[in-house]
């Protein structure tokens, strides 16, 4: 039985909150607004989601509202709590290091910028390792017709901060995921995480080196005829 060791802060141990290499990033317009974010509940939220697994495909707006609202950071730390950021989303040590990759609708990859609140359309490193990825995903889930948001998590910060740092990674993926589960919801959109974890990104989009970790997949899309197909075409969870 696997029984992981308790992570410890590190005492004294600072943030250093380096940016991250992509290649060519380039601000992307997308507007979000227009989405009906705010409409039901937090009750209705929590009693009517499910994954869904057979929907259309998504703007990219949509997708993008998304990333987010589920991501986005309501207030960046300075001085002595540089590095740290708090969000809608639970992490430890406040250090988020969980991002959000979209795909557009040609497969080319937007980050979601959580310091400034901004979408980075980002160069490719490896094309081949992007086709891997993108048909690894339309493996686990043919149905979706839906587009897909990568998670990489940035452990460079987390790893200095923390002995035993990978449970944390960890459960701070499984909060995204979580969250992005119920904006998704509450913005009537289709939404399913996949079991792989999408190295394949990481490898296409970063440079060699290590510190960043591929921590899972979800795809969105617009909803079908059928509001809550649960069991249809659930396949590899
Ligand atoms: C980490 C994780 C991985 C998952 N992987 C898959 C998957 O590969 N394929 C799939 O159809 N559903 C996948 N799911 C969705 C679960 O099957 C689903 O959440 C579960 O059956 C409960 O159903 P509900 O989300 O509709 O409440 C995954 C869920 C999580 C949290």
């Amino acid at each position: 039985m696997l029984v992981p060791i308790d992570p410890r802060p590190i005492p004294g141990v600072m943030p250093l909150g380096r940016p991250i290499e992509w290649l060519d990033p380039q601000v992307t317009e997308i507007d979000t607004r227009s989405l009906p974010f705010g409409g039901p509940s937090l009750k209705s939220v929590l009693h009517s989601r499910r994954s869904n697994r057979a929907f259309s495909e998504a703007s990219t707006e949509e997708v993008a509202s998304v990333v987010r609202e589920a991501l986005r950071t309501e207030f960046v730390g300075v001085d002595t709590k540089f590095g740290r950021k708090l969000k809608g989303v639970v992490s430890a040590g406040a250090l988020h290091p969980v991002k959000g990759v979209l795909l557009d609708r040609d497969g080319n990859p937007i980050f979601y910028d959580d310091v400034d609140d901004r979408f980075l359309s980002v160069g490719i490193r490896d094309v081949r390792q992007l086709e891997g990825f993108l048909n690894d995903c339309r493996e686990v889930l043919p149905e979706a017709q839906g587009r897909w948001i990568a998670l990489i998590a940035d452990c460079r910060d987390l790893s200095r901060l923390y002995t035993n740092h990978q449970s944390l990674l960890w459960r701070d993926a499984g909060a995204a995921i979580q969250v992005m589960a119920m904006v998704a919801e509450a913005l009537e959109l289709a939404f399913c995480p996949i079991g792989i974890l999408g190295h394949g990104l990481i490898d296409a989009l970063l440079p060699g080196g290590g510190g960043f970790a591929a921590v899972g997949v979800v795809a969105i899309g617009r909803l079908g005829s059928i509001r809550n197909p649960t069991e249809a075409g659930r396949r590899d969870y």
